[in-house]
């Protein structure tokens, strides 16, 4: 029992299990300590360390020879191209685009915005930033220029690196004015702009602001890495909460290389020369941990998708991409390959391609439905591993670690914790519930490396968030049950938070966006089952009493104003309007029986609520809206 004995040894002695794991770092001073908890309950990890990110990513495997191996594929069907950039090409790169930075006054600790598509550059800016000690916070291209302004607003970047465009199959994604929009309405302005123009949309630069990416670097000097202290930031991540503020997760610089170079060799089972390849975005956590900064500390070969799991030509592309660049490890959304298996049921698309390289397929960022597990493994004949993890904690909290010990798949569960987590199930007062019962889960403090040490400028929020319901634990939001073999199952979230394609978003920032229509009196956004994206938002609006205008003109101007404030991507597509919404006696929506109803599951009404009859209303308004939905 591999997986057993090293969980048994993190757990005697994490102290010498996470120094041991940071021998996998180069470091300019190594650390003596792994844990600081001078300031319990904030912990840190390896503060007496000093190292720098793009290093262990980049340049050392260019000191060790390995120059010449790709860091990154580019493959990009949505523009018909694809670019190969060995580790020496990476280096070199790098190196250029930190000399600019720096030329221009970007400083250790410095903050920088990067919003850009799924091509190389945005990872290149991510290690320009790391190889200068700056802070960089990706801001996912499907957020409106709203959203980009709250996140410039609160981490106050020296300047912004963004790309002219992207591409979704559909459209061209007009990235520099979302940018314009979103400097001319945040408070706090950058110094400059660096602007990575794309063939298929050219920007238009504002003079003295803007520089474009490739004049901007030239003739400069490249820049060394500059070694931080292992407690400094790496970036900020923001993430959805529960208003539309949303929380900037900080993530240092020494945990994050130590734990993913961990994670790489133990969950992932890959190393120097496999190829890595995580289908999701640089704006999310898993573009952060395993498209840009897992795969290339570990020496890998990262692919860097600009595509769609169908639809780019078709649901075969996933295949082609494992087949074509020979990926060992594959990792996406439970959604992607439910999309896939609704175009090509029978899995036809796979038997052309020659899949031997391909280990396992991981899936991670909302729940994995056994039907979609039980499809996969059969027709790839390979493991499908479900993992559980957020944006918070950076890596697997729970995972089936392959490269240790393969345990036995039980489906509907991400597997185990992993050493670093003590994952308890909690009732309401704090105390562990025996194993097969329901409670909030929760991990004992501290946290491993990699994982948050706070919030942003919100150590307050961070403690009030994560903290303080359950003293000495860290709060996940997430509820479920272990079972008697240490099995974990994540059944729901037990805040505002829900799961759109994978995508993490808050119902209580669409209410926010919602109840500022001049004709809404009131609102609750609620997630309701969906085939393919898992969840999806629908709003109940209760108008005031003077709005006198057509009910469907309304819910469109309402559903066009949540794109246009929080941003396509939070799929916000289905509204009606109601007389009134289901309360506590106190006042609280039940937004909870709501989603029973929308989904067709069985319910009784709370004893504390205001007026039975009100159900009935909701269940005839939601029927309007197809839901529930037949099957
Ligand atoms: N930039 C701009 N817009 C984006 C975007 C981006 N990077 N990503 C998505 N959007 C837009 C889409 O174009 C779509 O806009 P539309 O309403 O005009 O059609 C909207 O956001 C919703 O996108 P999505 O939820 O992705 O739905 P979809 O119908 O376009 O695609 C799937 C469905 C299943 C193919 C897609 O959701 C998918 O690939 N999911 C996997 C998600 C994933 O990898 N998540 C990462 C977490 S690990
Ligand atoms: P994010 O921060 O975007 O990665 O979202 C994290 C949340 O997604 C978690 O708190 C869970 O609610 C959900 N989630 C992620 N992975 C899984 C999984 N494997 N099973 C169930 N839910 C998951």
């Amino acid at each position: 029992m591999a997986y057993a004995d090293l969980y048994a040894r993190w757990k005697a002695d994490p102290e010498a299990f996470w120094l041991e794991a940071a021998g996998a770092i180069d470091w300019t001073v190594p650390p003596v300590r792994a844990l600081d908890d001078s300031r319990a309950p904030f912990y840190e990890w390896f503060t007496d360390a000093m190292g720098n990110t793009c290093w262990n990513a980049v340049d050392r495997h260019v000191q060790a020879g390995r120059g010449d191996q790709a860091a990154i594929i580019h493959d990009s069907p949505v523009t018909h191209s694809k670019r190969v950039i060995t580790y020496a090409e990476l280096q070199t790169r790098v190196a250029s685009l930190a000399g600019a930075l720096r030329a221009r006054g970007v400083e250790q600790g410095d903050r920088v915005v990067i919003y850009m598509p799924m091509v190389p550059e945005a990872l290149e800016a991510m290690l320009a930033c790391a190889r200068l000690g700056a802070i960089h916070s990706v801001v996912f291209g499907g957020f409106a220029a709203a959203e980009l302004a709250v996140r410039i607003d609160d981490c106050t970047p020296r300047a912004i690196i963004a790309a002219s465009c992207g591409v979704e199959p559909n459209r061209v994604v007009h990235y520099k004015p979302l940018l314009d929009g979103a400097i001319e309405m945040a408070a706090h302005k950058p110094e400059f702009c660096v602007i990575f123009q794309r063939e298929q949309e050219v920007a238009k630069l504002v003079e003295g602001r803007d520089f474009d990416w490739h004049a901007f670097q030239y003739g400069v000097e490249p820049a060394d890495c500059v070694p931080v202290r292992g407690d400094h930031p790496a970036y900020i991540l923001y993430t959805s909460g529960t208003t539309g503020q949303p929380k900037g997760v900080v993530r240092p610089t020494a945990g994050h290389m130590v734990a993913l170079a961990w994670s790489m060799r133990a969950i992932y089972d890959v190393g120097v020369g496999d190829v890595f390849w995580a289908a999701s975005d640089v704006g999310w956590v898993v573009g952060h941990s395993y498209i840009c900064y897992g795969p290339l500390i570990a020496g890998c070969t990262t692919v860097v998708f600009e595509g769609k799991p169908v639809g780019t030509p078709d649901a075969g592309t996933f295949w082609r991409v494992c087949a074509e660049h020979r990926v060992r490890s594959f990792f996406t959304a439970p959604t992607a390959i439910r999309a896939v298996k609704r175009d090509d049921p029978e899995g036809r698309l796979i038997g052309g391609h020659d899949l031997s390289n391909l280990q396992a397929l991981f899936l991670a960022g909302e729940r994995a439905d056994p039907d979609t597990i039980e499809w996969a493994q059969r027709h790839l004949g390979v493991p499908v591993i479900d993992h559980w993890w957020q944006t918070e904690t950076g890596w697997a909290i729970a995972a089936n670690p392959l490269g240790i010990e393969p345990l036995p798949v039980k489906i509907g569960s991400p597997s185990v914790a992993m050493p670093g987590y003590d994952v308890q199930v909690l009732d309401e007062g704090g105390h562990p519930v025996p194993a097969g019962n329901l409670g909030a889960i929760a991990v004992k403090l501290p946290l491993p490396p990699g994982t948050l040490p706070t919030l942003w400028n919100a150590e307050d929020r961070f403690r009030k968030s994560y903290l303080s319901h359950f003293p000495g634990y860290y709060e996940t939001g997430d509820a479920g049950y272990v079972d008697a073999d240490g099995y974990l199952y994540i059944m729901a979230r037990t805040d505002d938070v829900i799961n759109v394609a994978g995508h993490r978003l808050s119902t209580g920032a669409m209410e926010e966006v919602l109840a500022s229509h001049r004709d809404v009196a009131e609102c609750a956004v609620i997630g309701v089952a969906d085939p393919l994206k898992g969840q999806s938002p629908v709003g109940l609006l209760c108008l005031n009493k003077d709005a006198n205008r057509p009910h469907d003109e309304v819910v469109r101007e309402c559903v066009a104003l949540v794109r246009d404030r929080i941003g396509p991507v939070a799929d916000f597509k289905k509204a009606v309007v109601v007389d009134r919404l289901p309360k506590t006696r106190s006042g609280k929506i039940l937004r909870g029986t709501m989603v029973k109803i929308a989904d067709g599951q069985p319910f009784k009404a709370p004893a504390t609520i205001d007026d039975p009859a009100i159900l009935d209303e909701i269940r005839a308004a939601l029927a309007t809206l197809g839901l529930p939905a037949a099957g």
